[in-house]
């Protein structure tokens, strides 16, 4: 198998998706899986920037540092590139199928639809709402990152 290339895509990539990215990050080297890992946004007005301070503060308390990323936009070249593309929403999931290429490889699905009992739903935006709202977003994520470790490690072989 070719190594898996991962991408979490949410709308602006400073709250949710790097904090996808975060959680499945260290739960990948944890488990040993050899794997590229990347988040973007389907909207452009946060590119360039850091995380959101609440997605920062939120990853800190978990023990990540995420102040190094770095907004970017989903492209049409990151369909060929990665093998995964996880949207963090309903709305995201049908704004990447709307900029999906003729030639895309790469597989496109809902994140929550990993986990059991979470399928269909979406991963809620806490960018208007309460600080407390990052920490539903982690709970969110990570579940997602275990059921996806997993999912990983069966398609290695063990
Ligand atoms: P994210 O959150 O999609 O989880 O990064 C948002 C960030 C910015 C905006 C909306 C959602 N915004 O409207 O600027």
């Amino acid at each position: 198998m070719t190594r898996p290339a991962i991408l979490f895509v949410c709308l602006g990539n400073i709250c949710r998706s790097p904090l996808a990215e975060a959680a499945f990050r260290v739960r990948a080297a944890e488990a040993g899986l050899d794997v590229a890992v990347d988040s973007a946004g389907t909207g452009a007005w946060h590119v360039g920037e850091p995380p959101d301070w609440r997605a920062q503060a939120t990853a800190r308390r978990h023990g990540i540092d995420i102040s190094h990323c770095r907004g970017r936009q989903v492209s049409p070249a990151d369909f060929r590139h990665f093998s995964h593309i996880f949207a963090l929403d309903r709305d995201n999931l049908a704004g990447l199928r709307g900029l999906a290429p003729d030639d895309a490889t790469a597989e496109v699905s809902l994140l929550l639809d990993l986990v059991p009992g979470w399928e269909g739903q979406s991963v809620a935006d806490p960018y208007y709402g309460e600080e407390a709202g990052f920490e539903q977003t982690w709970a969110q994520v990570e579940g997602a990152a275990d059921a996806l470790v997993a999912r990983l490690t069966r398609e290695r072989g063990g």
